[in-house]
């Protein structure tokens, strides 16, 4: 590429003007968003509940990812408490300055049966976690301290297929994740006034900690469960994705030059699962 063209594609995408908190911060997705982003320019600060990985190991994970431990922070927060957020909105700020982007990429599947044997407490906790600590906690305080700063941030939340099509026997997630697309929609008309844009990304399927045990038989992922299989033969590439195919939609969407009029949209990372057809 000749310089012109390396410092136009550099221009349109550099992030050196975003501080971006991920929730979900030392889950799977959240890692590759951040490496690609530290790597475009921006600081970020993982948010995570510190029960399975600690911040500070993801964090430190992400640094040595990246050699820029002047742009890699964390916080301890469980974003489902209200009070636990506005400290960790503090305590973001201190640590690297106002952030500008809010990634609610907390979340997580658990349980799997039919609908009349449904766990109740089991779904509680998925909704808890994809829906209130995966969207509406975070977003609600983020966005009332930006329009009380006058920050033109933006918002991306995390959909799934299940947004769009159910998918069997997880019901928790499938009423969850429905409601985040359509909080995505609701919420970018509600903060447009505030300069304030919203729009996810939904990836197909990606081995996570969440749902490995629903694609594979064990831990050793040398077996697919039928679910695994019928989820790669209704998915037209054929393969679940690698994580690293979603930093391109995750850098779109961070950038205002390349997507400052783009509000209200999820866009799916899917090898075409949803354009299956017979
Ligand atoms: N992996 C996939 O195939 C896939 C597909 C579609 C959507 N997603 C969504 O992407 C997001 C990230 O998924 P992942 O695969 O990286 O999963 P992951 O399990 O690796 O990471 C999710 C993280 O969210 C954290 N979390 C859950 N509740 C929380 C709370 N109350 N407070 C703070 N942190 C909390 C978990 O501790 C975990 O670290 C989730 O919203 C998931 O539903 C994943």
């Amino acid at each position: 590429m000749n310089s012109n063209a390396a410092n136009y594609v550099a221009n349109l995408f550099a992030l050196t003007d975003k501080r971006v908190i991920i929730t979900g911060g030392a889950g799977a997705i959240a890692a590759t968003m951040a490496e690609a982003l530290v790597n475009a320019g921006a600081k970020v600060c993982l948010w995570g509940r510190g029960t399975h990985h600690p911040v500070d190991e993801a964090v430190r994970d992400l640094v040595n990812k990246t050699g820029r431990s002047e742009a890699c922070f964390g916080v301890t927060v469980d974003t489902g408490s209200e009070s636990n957020v506005a400290q960790a909105i503090k305590e973001t700020e201190a640590k690297m300055g106002v952030p500008n982007i809010l990634i609610n990429a907390a979340g997580g599947n658990k349980g799997k049966s039919p609908f009349t044997e449904l766990d109740t407490e089991i779904f509680k906790e998925v909704l808890e976690n994809n829906l209130l600590a995966g969207l509406v906690i975070p977003t609600k305080l983020v966005a009332a301290y930006w329009i009380a700063n006058k920050t033109a941030g933006a918002i991306i939340n995390l959909t799934s297929m299940s947004s769009y099509k159910p998918l069997s026997g997880v019901w928790a997630y499938d009423a969850a994740k429905s409601a985040v697309l359509n909080l995505t929609m609701a919420t970018a008309k509600e903060f447009a006034p505030y300069g304030i844009r919203v729009n996810a990304i939904a990836p197909g399927f990606f081995v996570g900690n969440q749902n490995r045990l629903l694609l594979y038989k064990d831990e050793t992922m040398a077996e697919l469960t039928d679910r695994g299989k019928a989820i790669i033969a209704r998915t037209p590439f054929g393969r679940f994705g690698k994580n690293e195919e979603l930093v391109g939609a995750t850098i779109f969407l961070c950038s205002d030059k390349a997507s400052g009029f783009i509000t209200g949209v999820s866009i799916p990372v899917d090898g075409g699962f949803l354009v299956d057809n017979v």
